[in-house]
């Protein structure tokens, strides 16, 4: 039987059209549970699923994850492993109901670094989902904002942009997000209160919201609250308060 959903009111939010989620907390999720850490892995997984229909549903245009650092391969070979493994998965599972529920697929990182048929699954699932428009869900997988900002500075190079004509809006367009809006809204679960080299340049001005929970246990409810706080901060932007 299906859950029955809790009345949520939206009347006085305001929704914003960006939100960026540093999924955090797996690993202590599991062992809290005295369970092995790939388990909270596969349980932030399927609590993907739900923040998914709660952004749909709330009315978020754009969702960025951050999947998969450039740092993380740090860790423990058995633990990327069982990573990768992971994200295969998922993408077998659950690529065709995102396709049907309308969400557009895009890629943030390095896919050179992965494994080829997992590059394979990445780009069929980006082409197939390509044209979709409910939801835009950007995946920083092998991503980090220092590497993207060496990349971009790299394909600036190459392309002879000259010193005089660089701004703001030209390096954005040589990022991973081109064309997208800054997000407005970077949630991190499990409590830390650090960036961990996440939409660097383009969290300039992003409300920041740590939130408590391990991220399998950040749902539905925990995101409306995010939302309820991102509406009574004040955005300045440098300027001043309208009040
Ligand atoms: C986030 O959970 C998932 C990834 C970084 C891939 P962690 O694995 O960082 O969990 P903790 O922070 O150790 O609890
Ligand atoms: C950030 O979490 C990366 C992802 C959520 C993918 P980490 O767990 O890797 O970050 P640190 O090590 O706590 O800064
Ligand atoms: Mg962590």
């Amino acid at each position: 039987m299906a859950t029955r959903k809790s009345l949520l009111d939206l009347t006085n939010i305001s929704v914003p059209t960006h939100v960026a989620i540093i999924m955090d907390g797996n690993g202590r999720w599991a062992k809290q549970r005295g369970l092995p850490r790939q388990a909270g892995h596969r349980a932030g997984v399927e609590n993907l699923r739900r923040v998914i229909d709660a952004c749909v549903e709330f009315g978020i245009k754009i969702l960025t994850i951050y999947a998969f650092s450039t740092e993380n391969w740090g860790r423990p070979e058995s633990e990327v492993r069982g990573l990768m493994r992971i994200f295969s998965r998922v993408l077998d599972q659950e690529l065709n109901e995102l396709h049907e529920q309308g969400v557009c697929l895009h890629h943030l990182g390095d896919l050179g670094g992965i494994n080829a048929s997992l590059q394979e699954k990445v780009l069929n699932a980006l082409e197939l989902t390509k044209d979709n428009d409910r939801l835009i869900l950007n995946v920083a997988f092998n991503y980090g904002g220092r590497a993207e900002i060496l990349h971009a500075v790299s394909e600036m190079l190459a392309d002879n942009v000259s010193p005089t004509e660089l701004n703001e809006q030209i390096f954005s367009s040589y990022l991973f997000t081109h064309g997208l809006p800054d997000p407005d809204l970077v949630i991190r679960t499990s409590g830390e209160l650090r960036v961990s080299n996440f939409l660097i340049w383009q969290a300039a001005y992003a409300e920041f919201y740590p939130a408590p929970e391990y991220w399998p246990d950040f749902g539905r409810e925990e995101l409306f609250q995010a939302l309820v706080a991102f509406s009574g901060r004040d955005r300045r932007f440098g300027l001043l308060s309208e009040d």
